[in-house]
């Protein structure tokens, strides 16, 4: 058994940074594992312009620890009004690398998202001409869909015929979780991929219920069944390079998620490339964990690949119960429970 698992250091293709306190206390956690973050525009009010991208950019970099050498790769929160100019804008700015599709109401700070994608035509024929990704969060919102099969209605009635009607926009369905999506991705055309998150590789939806509500278990999309989990695994298994890691940690503070009306979001940052490996050698799949982890993402974005490595060590340890979190406290996926592998010259 390996104890010690050397790997050229991955990147995280879909990430929430927030703002201010929040900001600051959940970046260090990324920039100390992660070379670049495909950083989410859902703030409030959202990232919907190349000038909030950029002011948000700047206030990432300046809540960097000292000597933290971290890219932020910014994007653009689509509305129904995003004008072909304002992508002309974005590209221009070298500083913008994707584009990000909420359907209205779909999910955290989604109120303001797209409430048809027929009204996207100025923003994804510039998209299309400059080559700048489309990002897409996967659900359909309408509410008499089932929470459970909103994710593979939404491939049926937005994202193939999206996908068909405009052949050379490059796509990254963000965060699959359903065997839909694997074999939407696989059987698609080129230029279409996705991230996968660790929660919806370590659990199925079981684990929300499990002995009583657990609100820290609850994302968007929520988690699905065994055979969905399967499903993605599979894909991993294969090295199939259209799937590439993306956290989507999404921090919320202690009090939102344990309320009565609980904010979806499970923080992983805190250990978003370790959950990974532990995830990847439960499979037998650990040589496969580069090019998912450090290598895909990179060739999907057209980036260069990272030339430094991180060490991880088979080293069990367990995230405290919770993390300073600006006012309040954040608690990490697997509290005060334990996590098989460790990144060498992470804090205790
Ligand atoms: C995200 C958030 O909190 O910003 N929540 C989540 O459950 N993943 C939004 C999102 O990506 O859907
Ligand atoms: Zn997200």
């Amino acid at each position: 058994m390996t104890d010690q698992l050397r790997l050229r250091r991955p990147d995280d293709w879909h990430l929430h940074l927030r703002d201010g306190a929040a900001l600051r206390a959940v970046l260090p956690f990324t920039a100390l594992r992660f070379a670049r973050a495909i950083v989410m525009p859902n703030l409030a009010p959202p990232i919907t312009t190349t000038a909030l991208a950029l002011a948000y950019r700047e206030r990432i970099l300046a809540a960097l620890p000292p000597g933290a050498s971290f890219q932020p790769l910014m994007t653009l929160y689509l509305t129904d009004h995003t004008s072909s100019a304002e992508i002309e804008r974005a590209h221009a700015s070298g500083a913008i690398f994707g584009c990000k599709l909420y359907p209205a109401g779909a999910t955290t700070h989604a109120e303001a998202g797209v409430t048809d994608v027929g009204r996207l035509g100025p923003a994804l024929a510039a998209m299309t001409a400059l080559d700048l990704p489309l990002l897409v969060h996967g659900e359909l919102t309408d509410g008499e869909v089932d929470v459970f099969e909103r994710e593979a209605r939404f491939i049926d009635r937005v994202l193939a015929p999206l996908a068909e009607r405009w052949p050379g926009l490059r796509i990254v369905f963000e965060h699959v979780t359903t065997r839909a999506a694997v074999e939407f991705v696989r059987a698609a055309r080129r230029g279409i991929a996705a991230t996968v998150t660790p929660q919806h590789l370590l659990h199925n939806r079981n684990a929300l219920f499990a002995g009583g509500l657990h609100p820290h278990l609850y994302c968007l999309p929520v988690l699905k069944t065994e055979a969905d989990r399967r499903a993605l695994l599979e894909a991993l298994a294969c090295g199939d390079a259209r799937f590439f890691l993306g956290t989507d940690s999404a921090p919320h503070a202690r009090a939102a998620k344990e309320s009565a009306c609980g904010c979806a979001g499970i923080f992983s940052a805190h250990a978003g490339i370790e959950l990974y490996a532990e995830i990847f050698e439960a499979e037998g799949i650990l040589p496969r964990l580069q090019g998912f982890a450090s290598e895909y993402g990179a060739d999907f974005y057209r980036l260069p690949r990272n030339q430094d490595e991180i060490t991880l060590l088979r080293e069990p340890w367990s995230p405290p119960a919770s993390y300073p979190f600006g006012d309040g406290q954040l608690v990490p996926l697997r509290a005060g429970e334990a996590i098989a592998w460790r990144l060498l010259g992470a804090p205790a």
